[in-house]
């Protein structure tokens, strides 16, 4: 008789998006004049910028011509668009990464997932509290975790660093030492983050205690403050313990299209062993690579018509993000995040719990948002809403919680 992998039975409810997709779908159904803005997953709503679409159709039409047509892609993604990357995402900000230290893929979600793969299961994670939810349950379905207890919401073999607004939301170096440390910044769900001396230490940190830094960047793009380090790159010795997840949903509109990559530089090593050369196996045996036509979609993120595009259209959505921020702060809303971020984190009014407001949001003013406790234990209390939303719904939507 064959088993399961039984670490998915030990999973809480169902991924947290899914979660609120669900509700709200079943709320609409049974409210269908109800009229619902959606501020709740970071989900982008501009088109694709022009430069990206043109590069698109392009690459279409080389696919109908049998002298231009491609078919597997190279495993680590085509060198034009690594070149790309290389130069603009890193060399221009003098950090030392090369192309071949990149692994294109569909999007930063399934590589922070499959990455711990490539970890033993002895390994310790460190996330911080709240956090992104695939960090934990990529590893609690490995079986990297432990049990979870319902009742504290945390699992027993995970390290938690709790980031709450004493310590303005970001972490403290954990009293237990991780062997792999998730850090997201600028953060996801807190819209908080760390100077490049902050990030310095966690690298200085992760390098005296043989520990990985798996570094989210994937809203790298909204950084809007001096001296926020762009790539945890810039920081000396990050060459020997990080790695580093981007994503071009965020910063060019991709949710729909799907393209990311991955930075794993050649002397980040366990003992003898590359984690490059593991991931690279892991790649090439698993994955066949972004599609040509979205890959020359991704080239043009770098174009100078895509950059002043895309600047654009980062602008907008932080038009947004201060519309929300100062929206709820003049209703008296305490509030963070959407400075350097797409998201702001507001304390739910009257001790609700994160789950009462989403409630209470979604009746009486039609808007839906993500609970902070979806993210982890140290989000009780705590409410996301995004600035990904068009203009006129996030003005309306401010519009309707100021009059709740
Ligand atoms: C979020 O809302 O946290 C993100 O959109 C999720 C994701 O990027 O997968």
């Amino acid at each position: 008789m064959y088993k399961i992998n039984d670490n998915y039975l030990k999973l809480p409810g169902s991924y947290l998006f899914s979660t609120i997709g669900k509700k709200v779908a079943a709320y609409s159904s049974e409210h269908p004049e109800k009229s619902i803005i959606r501020l709740g997953i970071g989900d982008v709503t501009q088109p694709l910028a022009p430069a990206i679409l043109e590069a698109m159709h392009k690459a279409v039409d080389e696919m109908g011509d049998a002298k231009t047509f491609r078919g597997y892609a190279p495993d680590l993604g085509y060198e034009f668009l690594r070149n790309a990357i290389a130069r603009e995402d890193y060399q221009a900000r003098g950090a030392d990464i090369k192309a071949d230290e990149i692994f294109v893929s569909d999007g930063a979600k399934c590589d922070s997932g499959n990455i711990q793969e490539i970890f033993s299961l002895d390994n310790k994670i460190a996330v911080c509290d709240p956090v992104y939810p695939v960090y934990v349950d990529t590893n609690a379905m490995a079986g990297r975790t432990g049990t979870y207890d319902a009742k504290t919401e945390m699992w027993s073999d995970v390290i938690y660093m709790p980031c709450l607004e004493e310590n303005g939301f970001a972490p403290e170096l954990p009293k237990e030492t991780p062997d792999l440390i998730y850090l997201c910044f600028p953060n996801n769900p807190t819209g908080s983050t760390i100077t490049k001396e902050q990030l310095q230490v966690w690298v200085d940190y992760a390098n005296r205690a043989g520990a990985v830094i798996i570094y989210d960047a994937a809203y790298e793009a909204y950084i809007s403050e001096e001296n926020v380090p762009h790539t945890i790159y810039e920081c000396q010795g990050a060459l020997n313990c990080a790695i580093e997840l981007k994503s071009f949903s965020k910063n060019a509109g991709f949710t729909g299209v799907r393209l990311g990559y991955t930075v794993i530089p050649k002397d980040l090593k366990c003992g003898d062993v590359s984690l490059h050369a593991l991931w690279a196996r892991r790649h090439g045996t698993k994955y066949n690579g972004a599609p040509y036509i979205i890959q020359r979609a991704g080239e043009a993120v770098y174009s100078e018509a895509g950059k002043a595009q895309l600047k654009e259209q980062v602008a907008y959505y932080m038009k947004n993000a201060k519309t929300i921020r100062e929206g709820l702060k003049s209703a008296g809303y305490t509030v963070s995040g959407g400075i350097n971020a797409p998201y702001i984190w507001l304390k739910t009014p009257g001790n609700m719990t994160s789950w009462e407001f989403f409630d209470y949001l979604l009746e009486k003013a039609g808007v839906v948002g993500t609970p902070g406790s979806g993210f982890g234990p140290s989000g009780e209390g705590y409410f996301r809403l995004t600035a990904f939303g068009s203009y006129e719904n996030t003005l309306a939507a401010l519009e309707r919680i100021k009059k709740m």
